[in-house]
């Protein structure tokens, strides 16, 4: 790899645009320009990268003039106008969004499992949804002691999940509620502070949530398993930063946790926090800021058959983002 790429961050100003940066920085991507873009209300904006001030530029159909590397996270609107004009000028796009990841042409990856669908890619990279992510890193060694079949799962998704702004409602509303003043929303339908709210994503005819469904859709895709199954309930909760997944998983093989923990503890990005007798299980406060997800409270499941019941929960804006593109752009 060339040791001056060319990098543009689409959605710099967001809550994973600045996690993108210290990303690459930590990392050591070996980076040899950075573009900043954002909306027309960033432009001029500076932010430090490596001791360095780069001005922000409102993202424009020309913006990549000699960009090797898009990592594009402002949503999936601006994905699917802007991704092809990247690609057009000749970027390998790694796209944050939903954008195109049912698109059977773009290949979806999380490296830890399927790395090597990276080579069908024709200019554009889908970055997983951040709660399939977190799931999928547990659930995959999981899945290759086993064999999965199905699983029921209940999400508890921090604000950060939403964006800077939803980060900003949770923080102004504690301070409301804690002065006794009235409460404030503009992000969520419902106050998010002191509450929780059953609804990650807009409502299909079904009943399920979109984000809901990424789960089974995602999780199809990037595990090659056409008939893997996943029902789902998706929880916003008061929690800035992390995302935690309560899984109930079945397998086509007999479970025993001895077997269980000893494919979580060979596997990467994946660390086993389970001893509950010394209340030390995953937490959100936890692995906020860390790479590995943490995997605990695993047992066999009391309803199913061949099943296990663990709990889950990893940076969202890390493994279900930031550190999941900058590791695709790696393999790229
Ligand atoms: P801006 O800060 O200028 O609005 P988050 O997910 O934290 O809400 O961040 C969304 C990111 O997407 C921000 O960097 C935001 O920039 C960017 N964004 C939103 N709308 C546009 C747009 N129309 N063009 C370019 N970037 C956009």
């Amino acid at each position: 790899m060339s040791s001056n790429l060319h990098v543009a961050i689409v959605g710099a100003t967001g809550a994973v645009g600045v996690e993108l940066m210290k990303t690459l920085t930590k990392r050591k991507f070996p980076v040899g320009k950075l573009t900043l873009l954002a909306s027309a209300r960033s432009a001029g904006k500076t932010m430090e990268f490596q001791g360095e001030k780069i001005a922000v530029q409102e993202l424009r159909e020309d913006s990549f003039a000699g960009v090797d590397v898009a990592l594009f996270s402002a949503g999936a609107s601006i994905s699917k106008k802007f991704a092809p004009f990247a690609v057009q000028a000749g970027a390998v796009v790694v796209d944050n969004s939903s954008a195109y990841r049912a698109d059977e042409s773009v290949p979806l990856v999380i490296p830890e499992i399927n790395g090597d669908d990276i080579r069908k890619n024709r200019g554009i990279i889908a970055n997983p949804n951040c709660t399939t992510a977190i799931t999928l890193m547990g659930l995959w060694p999981l899945h290759k002691a086993f064999g999965v079949k199905r699983v029921i799962a209940a999400s508890y998704q921090a604000v950060s999940g939403t964006g800077a702004q939803a980060i900003e409602e949770l923080r102004k509303q504690v301070h409301e509620i804690t002065s006794e003043r009235e409460i404030t929303r503009k992000v969520y339908p419902h106050q998010i502070a002191f509450n929780v709210l059953p609804h990650v994503d807009s409502f299909l005819e079904s009943g399920y949530t979109k984000e809901e469904m990424k789960m089974q859709n995602e999780g199809r895709r990037i595990m090659h398993l056409p008939d893997f199954r996943a029902s789902v309930t998706c929880v916003r909760v008061p929690v800035y930063r992390a995302h935690s997944v309560a899984v109930n998983a079945e397998f086509e093989q007999p479970v025993s946790v001895e077997q269980a923990r000893e494919a979580i503890s060979k596997a990467p990005g994946i660390k086993l926090v389970d001893n509950p007798a010394k209340n030390e299980y995953p937490l959100p406060l936890n692995v906020a800021e860390k790479d590995d997800c943490e995997i605990g409270r695993i047992r066999v499941d009391c309803a199913l058959d061949n099943g296990l019941a663990f709990w889950i929960a990893g940076d969202q804006l890390l493994k279900g983002a930031a550190l999941n593109a900058v590791q695709i752009a790696e393999l790229i």
